[in-house]
């Protein structure tokens, strides 16, 4: 590897190591002794090799947190504010390791590095430095009651907020090390514990955190770590019966087994799951901004965003400029190793999403879309894909119709006179963008997308104090700002006659 002296010491240090996971305040290798490897993207060869987590391993861990909840254990008996504070120190210690963090989110996940520290790092700890602030703020309220059927009784009537309990949370790969944040953060802030599975194709970062939330002082069995494939270790944890609830980011196809694992003790389950969210160009955009914001929005993270702006509708007297302006754009991405400076966009996470993308590629030139920029695998090393702008596409093409989770965009014309006909005819409802001058448009616009979110004349905006999350197939619930506390919380309505 030529790049190898570029690469920060502790990240390599931590990567040869070997792997564990995090149960209770031991590293243990899975019950089993089995492993599995995990592969660097830009090369194809194998990164690191950790364990491989089964049902045992999840009793295990699950019996650990059941511990950790017990109502007189350390964590349980500490108070809010002190809760508050190992939060907080959590979102320091990322910040004190970024650059490790950064570099891990890179070797394991492929993405530039130079984007893992400008966004993957700095969210991560803003989301625990945030929640942090509700341990201390989040309670329930005292209510104004009058009992028909006991006329002149007087009451003292509250609710309590109390954590739900013992957590189970299966996070996916194109964000690993955010993805984790946002599953801990508001777990942590309401004083759950948590059983976390990473994705099998990026485990490093989620490891590197458990270390850092025992040295933040959370105590040993709130937060566990057990990395393994989705049916082995995945599965066994949506399913358990002494879990209180499981939060999911992946797949549609997974987050509906999930929903089944979960009816067997009707565990509480929040789910993010896909997206094909439509970004809308309107004739009286500034293109200066709407090109490149609507280039941003599918190739940002190289498209494997569930929130990715990967349908654009452009109305019809601009079409022609903004198609050129954003397959230019495309066309000037320089694609290369995540560890490179130079690189804008790196691989993709994995053999199998190269194959998914460049599948779902060739269907779109069975289907007759018109490929106006890239369309192909780049480069024979890695697992790399041009970044690419199909146009001529359709509802009922499979490109424009199901989720690719790859740098590919599909865009059509549409004529003036209110939103794109096709906006919102999608089974998904996760995200989506508007583009125009006019605020009432804009605004118009906004009310008429069934999305969890709405980006008005910018894409891919998130703050830890935004609520999101999807309508439709892309999800139950709101993960951020206040919204995620209610994920786990169990409200309690105590009532007192005088
Ligand atoms: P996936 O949904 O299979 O994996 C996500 C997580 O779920 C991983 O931790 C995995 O180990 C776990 N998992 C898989 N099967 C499971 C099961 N039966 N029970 C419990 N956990 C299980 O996603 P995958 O296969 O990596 O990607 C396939 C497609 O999913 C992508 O092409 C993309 O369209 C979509 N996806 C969406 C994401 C999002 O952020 N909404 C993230 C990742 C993938
Ligand atoms: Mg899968």
């Amino acid at each position: 590897m030529a790049l190898d002296a570029q690469i920060d010491q502790h990240a390599r240090d931590f990567v040869a190591r070997h792997h564990q996971m995090l149960i209770g305040k031991d590293w243990v290798d899975a019950a089993s002794g089995q492993t599995f490897e995990t592969y660097d993207p830009a090369t194809g060869e194998v990164l690191a090799t950790v364990p491989r987590g089964s049902s045992e391993d999840i009793d295990r861990a699950v019996k650990t947190a059941r511990a950790a909840f017990d109502p007189s254990s350390p964590w349980r008996t500490m108070s809010p504010s002190e809760r508050g504070r190992v939060i907080h120190r959590l979102g320091d210690l990322i910040l004190e390791h970024g650059d490790e963090l950064a570099t891990l989110e890179t070797l394991d996940n492929g993405k530039p590095l130079a984007i893992a520290k400008a966004a993957d790092v700095p969210l991560a700890a803003d989301l625990f430095h945030y929640m942090s602030g509700w341990t201390t703020k989040s309670g329930g309220s005292t209510l104004q009651i009058s009992v028909p059927y006991m006329p002149g009784a007087e009451w003292h009537a509250y609710t309590l907020h109390e954590p739900v309990g013992v957590v189970g949370q299966i996070i996916p790969w194109n964000f690993p090390l955010l993805m984790a944040a946002w599953k801990l953060g508001p777990a942590l802030a309401t004083g759950c514990c948590v059983i976390l599975k990473p994705a099998e194709q990026t485990p490093l970062s989620a490891l590197r955190l458990g270390e850092l939330c025992l040295e933040a002082g959370i105590p040993p069995g709130v937060v566990n770590v057990v990395t393994g494939f989705g049916e082995e270790t995945g599965a066994p944890l949506a399913a358990h019966p002494d879990v209180d609830k499981v939060a999911f980011t992946g797949s549609t196809e997974v987050g509906r087994l999930i929903l089944n694992a979960a009816a067997g003790n009707l565990k509480k389950v929040s789910l993010e799951l896909g997206g094909k969210s439509p970004n809308v160009v309107y004739a009286d955009a500034d293109l200066e901004t709407a090109i490149p914001g609507a280039a941003n929005a599918i190739f940002f993270n190289h498209g494997q965003c569930c929130a990715a702006g990967s349908r654009l509708f452009v109305e019809e007297s601009i079409y022609d400029d903004v198609v050129a302006g954003v397959a230019d754009h495309a066309r000037g991405i320089t694609v290369g190793p995540g560890i490179d400076p130079n690189s804008q966009m790196g691989p993709l996470v994995s053999q199998e999403q190269l194959d998914r993308v460049c599948g779902f590629l060739s269907s779109g030139e069975t289907e007759g879309a018109e490929t106006v920029a890239g369309g192909k695998r780049h480069g024979d090393r890695g697992y790399f894909v041009e970044p690419t702008v199909l146009a001529g596409t359709n509802p009922q093409m499979k490109v424009e119709a199901e989720e690719i989770f790859g740098p590919v965009v599909t865009v059509r014309p549409f004529e003036k006179g209110g939103l794109p006909p096709d906006a919102n005819n999608t089974n998904y409802g996760l995200a989506a963008g508007v583009w125009t001058q006019d605020l009432s448009k804009a605004h118009r616009t906004a009310k008429a997308l069934r999305a969890g979110t709405v980006w008005v004349n910018c894409y891919n905006v998130f703050d830890a104090a935004l609520p999101f999350g999807g309508y439709k197939e892309s999800g139950w619930g709101r993960e951020m700002g206040a919204e995620a506390l209610k994920l786990y919380t169990e409200v309690k309505s105590v009532v007192t006659l005088l």
